[in-house]
């Protein structure tokens, strides 16, 4: 039988379905006697807990977006007294103040509980060397990959994000089994080892716990290939817990498991909210089951993807994220996913995974110049023109719009420390 961090990891659909809608009820009861805002959008809806009998009826419940954690700002939807709260943390947004979110002891202890369990089913044992490159602070990926390492019985190297150099000479020294961080911060990571001399796949590191920002398939090959490791995928939103929501198991690698035991999912269209059966894609809806200090109805995530039935576990699995709806690009007319633009670069065999994706509306008519990095050891004049006017062939021909290539010399793309902005959207408004 497989390993696992907790007996739960092995229940039944039946058994994870009674469990589900017994915690349902709980949780929707806390948020009705404890939330007033949600409460008053119940009624608006007409809805009251004692309507759930199945848990099919949740899609009788109003969503909950951002705009009301904003409009809630900072402590309004918080179920419990503030005092009950031991810790906060907030994600800023791109415009105006940043979601905060807070948590009792027993979420924090639900919280180390899910991440101990991410992190085993990425691979991870007690005693492992484990170097924790995310951010410490407001974000939530640092003490959330912290705690649940330490809960799992790991050895933390707490080192934050940032200061690549000591990175390289901390890993090189220490050689640990586990990094995590975003992926993107994994290639500044392979070129700080080769501007050392070192080689990135000798560095002994085999597990790279990676979320935060989408990955494609093509850049988790890339990165793969270059470092030696093995890449797992993990997910997770502050407004949820952090990370720990959903994490790729080992034995399979075929998208992330997630934990139905404490988050349940729906899939809904963007447009219209409807729940979408499982293996469609559309907008991918949270809500918590054993939250406490801030539990979450209905949270419309953003992202988009699929619900896949379970392999590694019986619980459902989460497809490789399309991107979010709101990263999604209109230009001219046709819908872009900055993702469909990576996928073509890392076609090129002479093209580094380093890119921004630049758009602007110089005369009423959107203009997309893409800026990508040639590999060094492949940057020649005549390499280079023949990669952008391949590239921008192949923009045209698989997403439809014509796009500016702009290949720059390697090392001229800045790069990421946590998150990577590979977009550059300087149309007005
Ligand atoms: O990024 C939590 C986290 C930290 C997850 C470390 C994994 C690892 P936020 O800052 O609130 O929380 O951002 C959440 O990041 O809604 C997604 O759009 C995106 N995201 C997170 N993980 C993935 C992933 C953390 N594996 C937002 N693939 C989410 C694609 C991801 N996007």
């Amino acid at each position: 039988m497989r390993q696992v961090f907790e007996a739960v990891e092995r229940v039944t659909p039946a058994e994870l379905a009674a469990l589900q809608l017994q915690r349902l009820k709980t949780t929707l009861a806390h948020v009705w006697q404890n939330v007033a805002p949600v409460r008053r959008k119940f009624e608006r809806a007409g809805v009251r807990p004692e309507d759930l009998a199945s848990l099919a009826d949740l899609a009788k419940f109003p969503f909950t977006t951002k705009a009301d954690l904003r409009d809630a700002y900072p402590f309004g939807l918080f179920a419990v007294p503030r005092e009950k709260i031991i810790r906060l943390h907030a994600s800023s947004g791109t415009t105006g103040k940043p979601t905060v979110v807070g948590y009792t002891r027993a979420d924090l202890d639900l919280w180390a509980n899910v991440m101990a369990r991410s992190i085993f089913a990425a691979g991870g044992r007690p005693g492992d060397l484990l170097h924790n490159a995310y951010g410490y602070g407001l974000f939530t990926g640092g003490m959330g990959f912290h705690y649940g390492a330490e809960r799992l019985g790991c050895t933390v190297v707490p080192i934050s994000g940032g200061q690549t150099e000591k990175q390289v000479q901390l890993i090189n020294d220490f050689r640990p089994k586990i990094i995590c961080c975003t992926p993107s911060y994994l290639l500044t990571l392979a070129d700080g080892f080769a501007g050392q001399g070192l080689d990135p796949a000798a560095s002994g590191l085999k597990l790279a716990l990676a979320g935060g920002e989408p990955c494609t398939h093509e850049m988790r090959a890339a990165i793969e290939a270059r470092m030696n490791i093995h890449v797992m995928e993990c997910y997770g939103l502050s407004e949820i817990i952090g990370p720990g929501v959903a994490m790729e198991c080992f034995e399979t690698k075929d998208g992330l498991t997630l934990w139905e035991d404490h988050f349940y999912p729906e899939i809904i269209d963007p447009a219209s909210g409807e729940v979408l059966p499982d293996g469609e894609f559309g907008e991918l809806v949270i809500t918590t089951l054993t939250k406490e200090a801030l539990p979450m109805i209905r949270y419309r995530t953003r992202d988009l993807t699929r619900l896949l039935p379970g392999t590694a576990r019986p619980m459902r699995r989460l497809d490789k994220f399309a991107g979010r709806s709101d990263d999604m690009l209109i230009i001219r007319g046709v819908n872009v996913f900055p993702s469909q633009i990576e996928e073509l670069i890392l076609k090129i065999r002479a093209l580094a995974p380093h890119y921004v994706i630049e758009v602007t509306r110089p005369h009423n008519l959107d203009e997309v110049e893409v800026q990508v990095e040639m590999l060094p050891e492949a940057d020649n004049e005549s390499v280079r023109s023949q990669a952008a006017a391949e590239l921008q062939h192949h923009i045209k021909s698989s997403i439809g719009i014509s796009a500016r290539v702009r290949v720059v010399p390697a090392a001229s793309i800045e790069r990421s420390v946590g998150k990577a902005r590979r977009v550059v959207d300087r149309r007005p408004g």
